[in-house]
């Protein structure tokens, strides 16, 4: 007997149910999903324009996915709550405007969904990427001290954005101040703040 159009209409069928159970399925339950309105009236999440978008993408550029995870696992599922790295699980909408998604994997180093919330201060960001252990003794982050020009301290005072670093790292020569990309990176970091609510649980 010939069996070739029960093969050919077994093959059809798998490639049919994947593609429905992998796009169309998807697609239906993300396409509807939109910013919503947090209390303080502005609608979350936005967009990433001008200097975060930049920072976004020396985000992705210096690797620090390789390190850090942009997700909030549920309560049930982990610490993740329990450490101060979000009041709620990461919901899809989150990630609406992150293409592509910088979720991560590994977490050599803490959860960033929220970093922007949590630590809201620019010189911190600046100190902690200039080098990590000026704000984290025994980090083993590295430290990002390119994003960073040495300005000669020839007795002139320290130029206005001068990084005001702590006793030991201080450096006798040189004032170190942040260049357009550290202020960028810092810039998207300070954006991270996923801690408007969302009713919806998924
Ligand atoms: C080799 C792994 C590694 C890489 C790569 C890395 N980090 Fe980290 N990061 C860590 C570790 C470990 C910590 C926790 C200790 C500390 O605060 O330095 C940390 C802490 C942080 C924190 C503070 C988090 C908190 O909750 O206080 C921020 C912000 C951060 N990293 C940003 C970055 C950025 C931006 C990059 C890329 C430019 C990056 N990291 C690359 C390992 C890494």
């Amino acid at each position: 007997m010939n069996r070739t159009a029960v093969l050919l209409a077994g093959v059809l069928l798998t490639v049919a149910s994947s593609f429905v159970g992998l796009v169309v399925i998807p697609d239906w339950q993300l396409d509807p999903l939109a910013p919503v309105q947090a209390p303080d009236g502005t609608m979350q999440p936005q967009k990433p324009t001008g200097s975060v978008a930049e920072g976004r993408a020396i985000y992705s550029e210096l690797g620090c996915i390789y390190c850090h995870s942009q997700q909030v696992r549920p309560r049930e599922f982990g610490a993740d709550q329990a450490r101060g790295w979000g009041d709620r699980q990461t919901h899809p909408v989150d990630h609406i405007y992150d293409a592509p998604p910088l979720l991560g994997t590994m977490r050599t180093g803490p959860d960033l969904a929220n970093i922007g919330a949590r630590q809201p201060s620019r010189s911190w960001h600046h100190l902690h990427l200039f080098d990590p252990e000026t704000t984290s003794p025994g980090s083993i982050m590295p430290p990002y001290r390119f994003l960073y020009d040495p300005v000669s301290r020839d007795g002139a005072g320290p130029p206005e954005t001068a990084l005001d670093l702590p006793g030991e790292f201080d450096d006798p020569d040189y004032w170190w101040v942040p260049t357009d990309r550290a202020e960028a990176l810092v810039d998207y970091l300070l954006s991270l703040d996923h801690s408007y609510p969302i009713d919806d649980e998924l």
